[in-house]
């Protein structure tokens, strides 16, 4: 019998984490400071998602001498969920430069809380990559779940979801409908509203990064 994988999540407690996640929860802090924070905690969020990335060994020539040294050795795939999933990706492309960047444009309906998918560039020759998906807010779980299926159908098993804030709901749906993957998240609010808003949450992180209210 083929032991069930269980979807993890990590609450990352870093006290630059949650003083950061407060400026961000705080309605008074205008998208450009919403912006550059939102990036900030995303660095260190992504550090934790990223510890068991592999590394194989080089051997590197110093001005000195020769040095067997570390290199990574993975595949890196960032999926940001447009729209608010974009304002996590430059951060990680500062650490992982040569990352590979697909796309997944998804927007909730209204009545349904149901992602609607819009657009999509995923390729599918990323076999054993490390693959990050990206999304600020993961509330009823819908968006990363849609992501998370179509990412395996392209034979991507090993996936990551890096959220800012996830709903308790979302972490009991995951926990039962996904299998293989981990969540990263700097915290695990406890409710949803009518509309789907997590609560106390932040507002809608796609408004406020493009300030589009
Ligand atoms: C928000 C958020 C997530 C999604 C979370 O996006 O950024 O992508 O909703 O909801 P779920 O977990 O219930 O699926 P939204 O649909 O508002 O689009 P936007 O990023 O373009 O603002």
């Amino acid at each position: 019998m083929t032991e069930r994988k269980k979807m993890t999540v990590e609450t990352v407690n870093h006290p630059l984490v949650q003083h950061k996640l407060s400026l961000l929860r705080d309605q008074k802090t205008p998208s450009g400071d919403f912006r550059r924070i939102l990036e900030e905690i995303t660095t260190i969020l992504f550090i934790h998602a990223s510890k068991d990335l592999s590394l194989k060994t080089a051997s590197i020539s110093t001005p000195m001498d020769t040095s067997k040294c570390q290199l990574l050795d993975d595949t890196v795939v960032l999926v940001p969920i447009l729209r608010a999933g974009l304002g996590m990706l430059n951060p990680i492309l500062r650490l992982v430069p040569d990352a590979r960047v697909e796309f997944m444009g998804l927007r909730r309906d209204e009545s349904t809380l149901e992602p609607i998918q819009y657009y999509t560039h995923l390729t599918d020759s990323h076999s054993g990559a490390s693959v990050f998906v990206l999304d600020p807010m993961v509330a009823t779980g819908g968006s990363v779940l849609h992501t998370a299926r179509i990412l395996k159908e392209n034979g991507l098993v090993q996936v990551k979801i890096i959220s800012v804030i996830t709903s308790s709901h979302a972490v009991k749906r995951l926990e039962n409908t996904a299998e293989e993957v981990r969540l990263y998240t700097a915290s695990v609010d406890p409710e949803l509203n009518k509309h789907g808003f997590i609560i106390p949450g932040l507002g809608d992180a796609g408004d406020r990064i493009y300030n589009t209210f």
